[in-house]
C-alpha cells in the first residue's frame, strides 16, 4: 500500500490562566440554550447554559469555548472546532507527561461526550501490558516522537524514543465511522497497555483527495443525545434532518440528527435546524 502521511505538528500550548468561567450573557432567556461565548457561537446541542444538552464552559476573554472539567494543576481544554455534520468537536490536548490515563479519561468524557474512534492516543510511563515485540503499535517517525517529547518536557526519557517508551492506541479503520457501534475509543484498549500516563494525541483525518493526515496535540469527540430515534422521547431533529442511532461509550444507544446532502445547520428542531448554504 502506497499511503504518504502529512505528519502536522500542531503544538497547543495551553498556558494556565487566570479567568473566569462563566455563562456568556445571550438574549432569548428563559431556560432556553444559550450558544453564544464572546464572539463565537457553537452548534446545537452544545452551549453555555443549563438549558443545553451539552453544556460547556465560556472562556468569553478570548471566545473560546472549553471542556467543562478542571485538570490537575488548573489545567483546561480548549476547544478548537466542531463539526455539526459528524457531530464532533476537536479540542487541543497538549503534550504532558504528568496527565494519567485515568486524568485524560475524566477529561475526555461526558455524559454526552465521548473520545471518537479517528482518535489515537499516545502512551508512556511502565507500560507494562505492551508487546515490545509487536512494537507497541506505533508508526511515528522517531523525530517526531522525539519532538513530541521534547515539547512534553519528559523528564529523564527526554530523548528515548524505542517503542517499549510509548505506546500507541491507534484509531480504528477509516471506514469504520459508518458503523453504528464504532464511533468511540476504547478506553478498555487504553487501559491494557497499563501505562503511566497520556502524552498526546493524534486525530487520523481521510482527505476529499483520499490521502489521510495526523494531526498531533488535539482528540476528536464524538457526542450525542439521550434516546433512540425510534422512542420520540429525544430531542427531535428538524425537517431535512435524518436521525442516526449511536453506540454510546457506555454501550447505551442514544441518537444524532445531520442535515440532508446540500444543506447546512445543526439539524435541530431546538437549535438552528437545516437551511441552505450559500453557494
Ligand atoms: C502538577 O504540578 C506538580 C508540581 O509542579 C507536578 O508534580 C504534577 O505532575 C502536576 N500535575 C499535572 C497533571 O500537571
Ligand atoms: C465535517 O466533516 C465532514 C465529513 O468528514 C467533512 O466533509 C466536512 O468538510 C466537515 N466540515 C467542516 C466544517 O469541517
Ligand atoms: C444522558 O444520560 C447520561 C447517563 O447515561 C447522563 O449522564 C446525561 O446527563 C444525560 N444527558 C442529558 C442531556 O440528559
Ligand atoms: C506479541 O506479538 C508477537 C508478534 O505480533 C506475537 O507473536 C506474540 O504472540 C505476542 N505476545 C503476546 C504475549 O501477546
Ligand atoms: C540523551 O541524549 C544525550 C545527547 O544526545 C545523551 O548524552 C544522553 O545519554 C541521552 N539520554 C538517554 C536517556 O538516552
Ligand atoms: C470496511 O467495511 C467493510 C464492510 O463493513 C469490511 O468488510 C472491511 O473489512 C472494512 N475495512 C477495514 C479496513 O476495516
Ligand atoms: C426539505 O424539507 C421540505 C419540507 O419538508 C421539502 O419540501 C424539501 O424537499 C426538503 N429538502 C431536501 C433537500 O430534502
Amino acid at each position: 500500500m502506497q499511503h504518504f502521511f502529512l505528519f502536522l505538528l500542531l503544538l497547543v500550548f495551553l498556558l494556565p490562566h487566570e479567568t473566569s468561567y462563566s455563562a456568556a450573557a445571550a438574549s432569548g432567556g428563559g431556560d432556553r440554550c444559550s450558544r453564544r461565548c464572546g464572539g463565537a457561537t457553537v452548534p446545537y446541542p452544545l452551549g453555555f447554559s443549563p438549558g443545553c444538552p451539552i453544556a460547556l464552559w465560556c472562556d468569553a476573554s478570548i471566545s473560546t469555548p472549553i471542556l467543562p472539567y478542571i485538570g490537575e494543576n488548573g489545567t483546561t481544554y480548549r476547544v478548537i472546532a466542531f463539526n455539526s455534520t459528524i457531530s464532533t468537536v476537536v479540542v487541543g490536548l497538549s503534550p504532558s507527561c504528568s496527565r494519567s490515563v485515568p486524568e485524560a479519561r475524566r477529561v475526555l468524557s461526558g455524559g454526552n461526550y465521548g473520545v471518537s474512534s479517528r482518535t489515537g492516543l499516545f502512551l508512556r510511563g511502565g507500560c507494562g501490558g505492551v508487546n515490545a515485540s509487536a512494537g507497541a503499535g506505533c508508526s511515528v517517525p522517531v523525530d517526531v516522537m522525539s519532538r513530541l517529547l521534547r515539547t512534553a518536557q519528559c523528564v529523564g526519557i527526554s530523548n528515548d524514543t524505542s517503542p517499549a517508551a510509548v505506546a500507541c492506541v491507534a484509531s480504528r479503520p477509516a471506514n469504520s465511522t459508518a458503523a453504528v457501534n464504532e464511533q468511540f475509543l476504547l478506553w478498555e484498549k487504553v487501559e491494557k497497555q497499563k501505562c503511566d500516563e497520556v502524552l498526546t494525541s493524534t486525530v487520523f483525518v481521510l482527505t476529499p483527495e483520499g490521502t489521510a493526515t495526523l494531526e498531533f496535540g488535539v482528540a476528536e469527540l464524538g457526542w450525542w443525545l439521550n434516546g433512540t430515534c425510534g422512542t420520540g422521547g429525544g430531542e427531535r431533529c428538524a425537517a431535512n434532518a435524518t436521525c442516526t442511532d449511536v453506540q454510546t461509550p457506555n454501550g447505551e444507544l442514544g441518537h444524532r440528527c445531520e442535515c440532508v446532502a446540500g444543506m447546512e445547520g445543526d439539524g435541530f428542531l431546538a437549535g438552528d435546524g437545516c437551511y441552505l448554504g450559500e453557494s
